[in-house]
């Protein structure tokens, strides 16, 4: 049975770490799963995830951002995701479309439901089976990222703060909106946790 699985969330949710333990307890059990990762995931969307990330272009404006995910999004699923997904696989992707909702369309400011159209142009509505939002408080997010990189949080990851709030708030406002796909884990516990609530979630999925 295929299976469009999404990941989103917060800058230091753990969902990376927790996405890998998720794929190796599904391999065991049998089941065949391919992972993936926006923006990006294809050669095309590759390079265009290089022209959106590139701290050089500073002066990309909000739109184009947005078309720009949008078009990274697109080639993704006609290469990748939409085959594997033919072939019978569980899809487990890091980011998708309410990551644009969130970031784009909540953090800055352009509008839910203008992201939102252009992302139904670019996915013909396809839409996850389940989404994982990896719910976090910015603050501890940014924290785990600063203790990593051993540097104290500084000037601009506080102002930074405010967008990240903004994040957290539109994701949390997408979950309630659509219920029916959104799963809500508490990303504060421990991976070793967080993994058996995600699993959990799947397996419902799986077993319905
Ligand atoms: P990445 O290094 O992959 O971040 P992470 O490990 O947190 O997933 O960078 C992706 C960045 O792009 C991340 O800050 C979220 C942002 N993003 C958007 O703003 N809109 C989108 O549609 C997507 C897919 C990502």
């Amino acid at each position: 049975m295929s299976l469009f699985i999404t990941l989103e969330g917060g800058e230091g949710s753990g969902k990376s770490t927790v996405l890998r333990n998720i794929v190796s307890a599904l391999e065991k059990e049998g089941y065949a799963v391919i992972t993936t990762r926006e923006p990006g995931g294809t050669p095309i969307s590759e390079e265009i995830r290089n022209v959106i990330l590139d701290k050089k272009n500073t002066d990309m404006d909000p739109r184009t951002e947005a078309l720009l995910y949008a078009a990274s999004r697109r080639q993704h699923l006609v290469q990748k995701v939409w085959p594997a997904l033919k072939e019978g696989k569980i899809v487990l992707c890091d980011r998708y479309l309410d990551s644009s909702l969130a970031y784009q369309g909540g953090a800055r400011n352009l509008g839910i439901d203008e992201v939102l159209s252009i992302n139904m142009f670019a996915t013909e509505g396809t839409f996850p089976d389940i989404t994982l939002l990896f719910d976090l408080d910015p603050e501890v997010g940014l924290s785990r990222i600063a203790a990593n990189a051993g540097r104290e949080v500084n000037r601009l990851d506080l102002e930074k703060i405010e967008f990240h709030k903004q994040v957290r708030a539109t994701f949390l406002s997408l979950a309630k909106r659509y219920s029916d796909r959104f799963v809500v884990l508490d990303a504060s516990k421990n991976v070793e946790d967080v993994t058996a609530d995600a699993l959990a979630a799947i397996k419902a999925r799986l077993e319905k």
